[in-house]
């Protein structure tokens, strides 16, 4: 038995004329490795914007463990267990990696963020962030700035920094786009890892990723689902062939 964590109810977004999301109804379970696929433009990004709060919905609703959060401020899902990483990275460029997960662990034990303030560092704080570094093998990095890390691996902290809130959900918005492919399997190491109560839903073109590590995927269309199941009844699936696996690249 499987409890669902996350769920939409018919839920709609319309940016003007544009609607971005269609109708979606949609459930995450607990240990969810999920997949979220479709072409550019399809509404992916805006969906995980309505599961986070980015977004209001212009209609529907967003349960999470069964309570409506439909309008709920995105720092108080965050609170609740919802975490993300963005398809743009948003670190602090100027401070260490290790400052960026070591703010991400103290907001969620309730420690001062500041690293650098002489007394106010915490002992248990820094050792679980450089836990994670090393976890995504980029602890040698602890000490350099965001700003002259190359690009992959500084997508690699933002996984940390999701980490760092140790979440119950948790959403990757094209997570491996600019990891160099022989890197790429870091990032699913990393998730395989997780406790497998955590429901994980990923977005990302690159169909060996997504089929490595799916057990279900959804396609979504023009901001409506197109097809559900399990990778092998995605990958046969002649509609979702013709929509988008005949067009599908690594590109990020
Ligand atoms: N804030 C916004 N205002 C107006 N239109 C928007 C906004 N955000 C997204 N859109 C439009 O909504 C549609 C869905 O965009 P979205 O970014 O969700 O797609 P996506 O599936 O994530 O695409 P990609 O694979 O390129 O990341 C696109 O047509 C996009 O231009
Ligand atoms: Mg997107």
């Amino acid at each position: 038995m499987t409890a669902t964590l996350l769920e939409t109810r018919s839920v709609s977004k319309n940016f003007g004329a544009l609607r971005a999301a269609s109708d979606v109804t949609f459930k995450l379970e607990e240990g969810a490795r999920h997949a979220l696929i479709g072409p550019n433009g399809a509404g992916k990004t805006t969906f995980i914007n309505l599961l986070t709060g980015v977004l209001l919905p212009t209609s529907g609703a967003v349960y999470l463990k069964g309570q409506d959060i439909t309008t709920m401020e995105q720092a108080a899902r965050v609170k609740r267990g919802i975490a993300r990483t963005f398809q743009i990275n948003r670190l602090f460029r100027g401070l260490s990696v290790l400052e960026n997960v070591y703010i991400s662990v103290a907001e969620r034990v309730g420690a001062a963020p500041q690293m650098l303030k002489p007394a106010g560092a915490r002992r248990d704080v820094i050792d679980e962030a450089m836990h994670l570094l090393e976890t995504l093998k980029i602890a040698n990095d602890a000490h350099h700035t965001i700003a002259g890390l190359p690009y992959g691996r500084q997508r690699l902290v933002e996984l940390a920094i999701a980490l760092g809130l140790k979440p119950e959900v948790l959403l990757l918005d094209e997570p491996a786009a600019g990891v160099p492919s022989a890197e790429s399997h870091i990032i699913l190491d990393a998730i395989d890892a997780l406790p497998k109560t955590i429901g994980v839903l990923i977005i990302d073109h690159d169909m060996d990723l997504v089929f490595r590590f799916a057990k279900k995927i959804t396609v979504l269309v023009r901001g409506a689902i197109f097809a559900e199941g399990t990778p092998k009844e995605i990958g046969a699936n002649p509609d979702v062939r013709a929509v988008y696996l005949g067009q599908a690249t690594t590109h990020g």
